[in-house]
């Protein structure tokens, strides 16, 4: 038997603009996790064990283009070899689906590895990575990479697409509210939408994408030297131009407001967009009024994360 897990992430700077090359910030989330279980089978076939999402079943009864099918599949071809005639396949998550939080990319990072072990080769990290990005094509269309990198690696990442993996130090710990708008975020939708609004309008988005690139990099700095407020306002400002972007919706600028006005230091929205999660950067005294604040103005769940483990590299 082999069991693997892989922890949630959120993206702190950098969503969208990192599709097209600007660099980004993302941390995990460890108070949500995918874990993946793979034995021996007691019957011929694959059996697939999904309850979080209602999916019990053999490998052959789903398309071969279905998220888990495809980890599987790219699993065998990368290692050479064929399935086991009976294999069991058993996959749990708590991070929420469709909320920005990176639930399908845990879940490939945690079957990739869970699969390669129990083959006999388990993966380094780099394959980890790259064959979970072949999945996130699947949910995503074209996405940048960050989600499968950050989670992964299970570290803070400074990203850019196409470049080796950076992580960032942070001076001091810090705190973040993250809050769940209960609305799925339509990420692959959003994606394609901001795509097609820099196809119509591609100087304008150029400029958006070039500020929230360097506000990514001047949020590296402000986290290394722990100048918070400073954080805050360049968060305020990432999104502003998120709004630009057409990807906020009133649900998110609801929360975003709200935390703020309980004295959050900044907040945005979080990953795709159009619904799932916003951040808020907070003192951690204010902890209990912000997340107050937030449950009012709508959230459907609020998670209180530290971000700063001290990491090499
Ligand atoms: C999704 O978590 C982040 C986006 O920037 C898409 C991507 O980077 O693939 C919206």
């Amino acid at each position: 038997m082999s069991t693997a897990s892989a922890p949630g992430k959120i993206i702190l700077f950098g969503e969208h603009a990192v599709v097209y090359g600007r660099p980004a910030l993302a941390v995990p989330v460890t108070q949500v996790q995918a874990t993946v279980t793979v034995e021996a089978g007691a019957e011929p076939g694959v059996w697939l064990e999904a309850p979080d999402i209602d999916l019990h079943c053999f490998l052959s009864a789903i398309p071969a283009d279905h998220p888990l099918a495809a980890a599987v599949y790219h699993v065998v071809a990368a290692l050479g070899v064929s399935l086991p005639e009976a294999l069991k396949i058993r996959i749990h998550s708590t991070i929420p689906v469709a909320s920005g939080l990176g639930s399908g990319a845990a879940v490939s990072v945690a079957l990739i590895r869970a699969l390669s072990a129990f083959l006999g080769q388990p993966l380094p990290d780099e394959r980890v990575s790259a064959l979970a990005y072949e999945v996130e094509k699947i949910h995503h269309g074209t996405p940048s990479g960050i989600d499968n990198t950050v989670i992964t690696y299970a570290r803070p990442v400074y990203f850019v697409k196409g470049r080796p993996i950076e992580t960032f130090h942070a001076g001091q710990p810090f705190s973040l509210v993250i809050a769940d708008t209960g609305i799925p975020a339509p990420t692959r939708e959003a994606v394609g939408d901001v795509r097609k609004l820099w196809e119509a309008h591609p100087e304008e988005c150029e400029k958006i994408f070039d500020e929230i690139g360097q506000i990514a990099d001047l949020a590296r700095q402000k986290i290394t030297s722990g100048e918070w407020q400073a954080l805050g306002e360049l968060m305020d400002r990432n999104h502003l131009l998120l709004r630009q972007l057409t990807v906020s919706c009133p649900a998110l600028d609801r929360l975003v407001q709200a935390a703020r006005q309980a004295g959050a230091l900044g907040a945005k929205l979080s990953g795709g967009g159009r619904g799932g999660n916003m951040i808020a950067l907070i003192d951690k005294e204010n902890a209990p009024a912000v997340t107050e604040a937030l449950k009012s103005a709508g959230a459907r769940r609020t998670i209180v994360t530290q971000v700063g483990e001290i990491t090499a590299g």
